[in-house]
């Protein structure tokens, strides 16, 4: 029994079961998610720091032009002025979108990772002109990550599409499920799909910083699909975090699951953005240097390397330019925590910033390397070269390892002679 004996039913569609999730900052990047486009599978792209991604990608300069903007206020602590221009934004959010879109070559699909997370000074409008853009320029679904997503449909109800893109929403619990559903059910707009990820996957966690530990995926998975019977939903549910191998996909799949996300078994892909010698230090991890903590101006836990530089930032808060972490008002925990180490400073001393960190600035640089907990075991995934370095295997033998192994086995992508 492999993966390849069971299909995604979506919105009338067929799939290979295989999501590869959505990893800002443009770690799934446009290729990765074409690989899975084209074999089938369903690839998500990231709109996390849309402006910048735009700009290192197809040139344009929303980010020089904005750090310019608001260049006073460098050295300020208030930013509740640094605002984004919701025409740039879309402007950059089309643009992204189109690039993706319009390399398609297979029948699987593109979706969009948007995370209602990032406030963006301005969390409502800046969320609406983000899914509206996205809507517009035809991308094929949007799972709604990182928040409650409460009032996230109401901010496209009225798009033409609104009820042909696909829709999913990630939760860790029933209970965030059930919230969210609630104004599903009042606008008649159910979600295609639900991915529940538990507390093994990579990036921020739905969970507390410590209660974590005490969940476990199998087990919401359970609680969500006997939620979802006794409501007489049927709706395909998606679990994540921590599925490494296509055995391990295939007991979801016969658990009930209509497919698996993952991510960490492709941050070391040719197509993912990470640099290549930092896909090396996701292959060297060892499972202590796998850390949750709390450095994320967001209030979420999120996993990462301890390697990870941005653990040592001491930067100035790089809001003008950047700045999409500013919750509304222009707040943000690592301005606090900046201002504070700069007066707690001995004179000539050099700053230290003590529990955050500049996540725009991290993720921007590719300095902040979060990862899923199995990260350890990426090294069982691919060969090691004459020259002591990890072979880094194509996406297409990644999918391909998920879609047709079995028995646990892992099968290694051909060797490269370098
Ligand atoms: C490097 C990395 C970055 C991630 N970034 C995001 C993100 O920006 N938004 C999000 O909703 N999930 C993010 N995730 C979570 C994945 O989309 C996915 O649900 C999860 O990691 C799957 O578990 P696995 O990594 O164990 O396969 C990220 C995961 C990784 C590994």
């Amino acid at each position: 029994m492999n993966v390849d004996n069971f299909r995604l039913q979506l919105g009338g569609k067929e799939y290979v079961p295989i999501i590869i999730g959505g990893m800002g900052v443009n770690i799934s990047t446009t290729e990765l998610a074409l690989a899975a486009e084209k074999l089938g599978g369903i690839g998500h792209i990231s709109d996390a720091l849309i402006t910048y991604v735009c700009d290192r990608i197809l040139n344009t300069n929303f980010v020089s032009r904005k750090r310019k903007k608001y260049a006073q206020y460098s050295g300020n602590p208030d930013k509740s002025e640094v605002l984004f221009d919701l025409e740039e934004v879309a402007e950059a959010q089309k643009k992204y979108i189109e690039h993706t879109i319009s390399q398609k070559t297979g029948k699987g699909a593109i979706f969009l990772n948007c995370m209602e997370k990032l406030t963006m000074n301005s969390g409502i409008e800046t969320l609406r002109v983000r899914l509206r853009a996205a809507m517009d320029a035809g991308i094929d679904g949007l799972t709604l990550a990182a928040g409650l997503n409460l009032r996230t449909l109401d901010l496209i109800q009225d798009h033409p599409r609104f009820r042909d893109v696909k829709i999913g929403i990630i939760i860790s619990s029933v209970r965030a499920l059930a919230i969210f559903l609630k104004r599903a059910v009042r606008l008649e707009r159910l979600p295609d799909y639900i991915i529940v990820e538990g507390p093994l996957a990579g990036g921020h966690l739905g969970f507390g910083p410590e209660d974590w530990k005490t969940f476990d995926l199998k087990t919401i998975f359970t609680e969500v699909i006997s939620f979802l019977k006794k409501e007489q939903l049927n709706i395909p549910v998606i679990p994540a975090g921590g599925i490494f191998t296509g055995t391990d996909a295939v007991d979801y799949l016969q658990m009930g699951a209509a497919g698996v996300q993952v991510a960490t078994r492709f941050t070391i892909s040719k197509e993912a953005g990470l640099p290549s010698e930092v896909k090396q230090h996701y292959l060297n991890a060892r499972e202590e240097d796998i850390v949750v903590n709390m450095a994320s101006t967001t209030g979420y836990p999120m996993r990462m390397l301890i390697q990870s530089p941005t653990l040592r930032y001491a930067i100035r808060p790089n809001c003008e330019g950047l700045g999409y972490l500013l919750e509304n008002g222009g707040k943000c925990t690592y301005i606090d925590a900046y201002y504070n180490a700069l007066a707690e400073r001995n004179p000539g001393a050099p700053i230290v910033v003590k529990e955050k960190t500049c996540l725009c600035t991290g993720m921007a640089n590719y300095d902040c390397w979060t990862c899923g907990h199995t990260t350890y075991r990426l090294k069982e995934t691919t060969n090691r070269l004459a020259n002591g370095k990890w072979q880094l295997p194509k996406a297409e033998d990644i999918f391909h390892d998920y879609q047709f192994s079995s028995d646990h086995s892992i099968r290694l992508p051909e060797p490269e002679t370098i």
